[in-house]
């Protein structure tokens, strides 16, 4: 394993694209896409999504892994090291924050995921009605004890996969886990597209309805552009920080960004169909797919079987996620420190679960403290969905290009790549100009700043 100095690196190059693609495929694809889509109007919604995924999304991740690659380091020390003695790590420190709170509740989810696969596994979950389901749900994630309890389940895991390194930890699961995913997703999505009435809900996802895209809901879908693809919090600045010089950038992006695009579009087409035919409304929020899912599976043969399959499936996409913003943190901490990784991991997750209690709580004992009528677990998903990721992807896009040379940035690009002048341009065009004024713009339309103008 590493020793002290000596730079982790991942094994192979397929490693590293399955560890980033790893987390950006997760909770953001299949639980929150659907239900914020849901209730955020559908069809306009999933456009603007995909535009900002490729416009704003890939050019970002790019620039992240010119950060990682070119200096080798962690969050907080690469922007140390590319601008020193200025404030612009301050970028890292964003992302070690908003990574800390975004696991103090995305492993309250990763949590239900647990508790499913134990009453799956138990038999419990067989052939009840999207009623029933959609009740047994609800009493399940209000009860404090069960869901305190797999919450913390799923930050030990995390921890334990963390704390033995980058390489052994997580490039090793993610190869054989991802393709099933991928595969299983395939069946769901046959199965939901051929119940009766399935159009409903193609059309609810693919025919956009412009008079429901709110303010809002454009800053939610560049939320979820930042969300899906892990963006703005320096994560992916951490995993290109351990790779070498030989691996292509822009096409290791690329991949990362259509297959990510890819499991949204399956996600989408496996629940919208199944709620339309069901008769169920799409806008029923964080437990939409918890509910949906298991009556679509129930229609097929073998379905509990399947459902055991898929919910182990989305668990793992889950903790491959939690895995990197564990990570950032961290790698930020311990450096290259192997003893030091050890307790910090142990460290940092014990205290990431202490702060998601509330997040937890918020579906049960804690569901009516609410402020602006939201409860603590939405607060701190908008918190890092909406305010910070969106944040940390504007400095991110000033950084690269205001921060690093011209020349540097082709030449850091060039390694690995053959990229031509007129990539490297329109790239550099997208970053520098098209990415900061779209985040603002939608920020200032969203304060209200921007009225005048209706
Ligand atoms: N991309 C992950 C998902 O979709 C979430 C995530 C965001 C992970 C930011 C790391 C950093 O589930």
């Amino acid at each position: 394993m590493s020793q002290l100095s000596q730079k982790e690196q991942w094994a192979s190059k397929i490693g590293f694209i399955l560890a980033a693609a790893g987390s950006a495929i997760g909770l953001g694809a299949i639980w929150k896409f659907p239900y914020v889509a849901g209730t955020s109007g559908g069809g306009a919604f999933f456009l603007v999504f995909l535009i900002f995924t490729l416009l704003l999304g890939y050019p970002l991740l790019i620039g992240e892994f010119v950060i990682g690659r070119h200096t080798q380091s962690d969050a907080i020390s690469a922007y140390k090291k590319l601008a020193p003695h200025t404030l612009w790590h301050v970028t890292g420190w964003i992302g070690m924050i908003a990574c800390f709170i975004l696991l103090s509740f995305y492993s309250v989810v990763g949590g239900w995921i647990i508790l499913y696969l134990f009453r799956a596994v138990s038999g419990e979950l067989g052939g009840l009605s999207q009623v029933q389901y959609g009740e047994l749900f609800g009493q399940l994630i209000s009860d404090p004890f069960q869901t305190l309890l797999a919450q913390f389940i799923f930050i030990l895991l995390t921890i334990i996969v963390v704390a033995k390194g980058i390489q052994q930890g997580i490039e090793k699961a993610s190869k054989l886990m991802m393709p099933a995913l991928f595969l299983l997703f395939l069946l769901l999505v046959f199965r939901s597209m051929t119940l009766d009435g399935a159009i409903e809900g193609l059309k609810f996802l693919f025919v956009p309805d412009f008079s429901k895209l709110t303010s809002e809901a454009v800053l939610y879908a560049l939320g979820q552009a930042f969300f899906t693809l892990s963006l703005g919090v320096s994560v992916m600045v951490t995993y290109s920080s351990y790779l070498n010089k030989e691996q292509s950038l822009p096409k290791s992006a690329i991949s990362i960004v259509v297959m990510n695009a890819f499991v949204v579009v399956l996600a989408g087409l496996a629940i919208f169909p199944a709620i339309f035919s069901f008769g169920m409304e799409p806008n029923a929020g964080p437990t939409l797919v918890f509910a949906v899912l298991p009556v679509v599976f129930n229609h097929i043969p073998f379905g509990s079987l399947f459902f055991i399959a898929f919910l182990i499936l989305f668990l793992f996409a889950a903790l491959t996620s939690a895995f990197s913003m564990i990570e950032i943190i961290v790698a930020s901490v311990a450096k290259n420190d192997a003893k030091k990784r050890q307790s910090a991991t142990w460290l940092i997750g014990i205290l990431i679960f202490i702060v998601g209690i509330p997040s937890c709580l918020s579906f049960g004992v804690l569901a009516d403290f609410q402020v602006f009528n939201r409860t603590i677990f939405d607060i701190a998903d908008f918190t890092v969905s909406n305010v910070l990721m969106p944040l940390g992807a504007l400095l991110i896009s000033l950084f690269v290009s205001l921060k690093i040379a011209k020349d540097t940035l082709f030449d850091e690009l060039r390694q690995g790549s053959t990229i031509s002048k007129l990539f490297f341009d329109i790239w550099f065009f997208l970053i520098r100009y098209v990415a900061p004024i779209a985040i603002l713009i939608v920020f200032l339309d969203v304060l209200g700043f921007l009225d005048f103008l209706k």
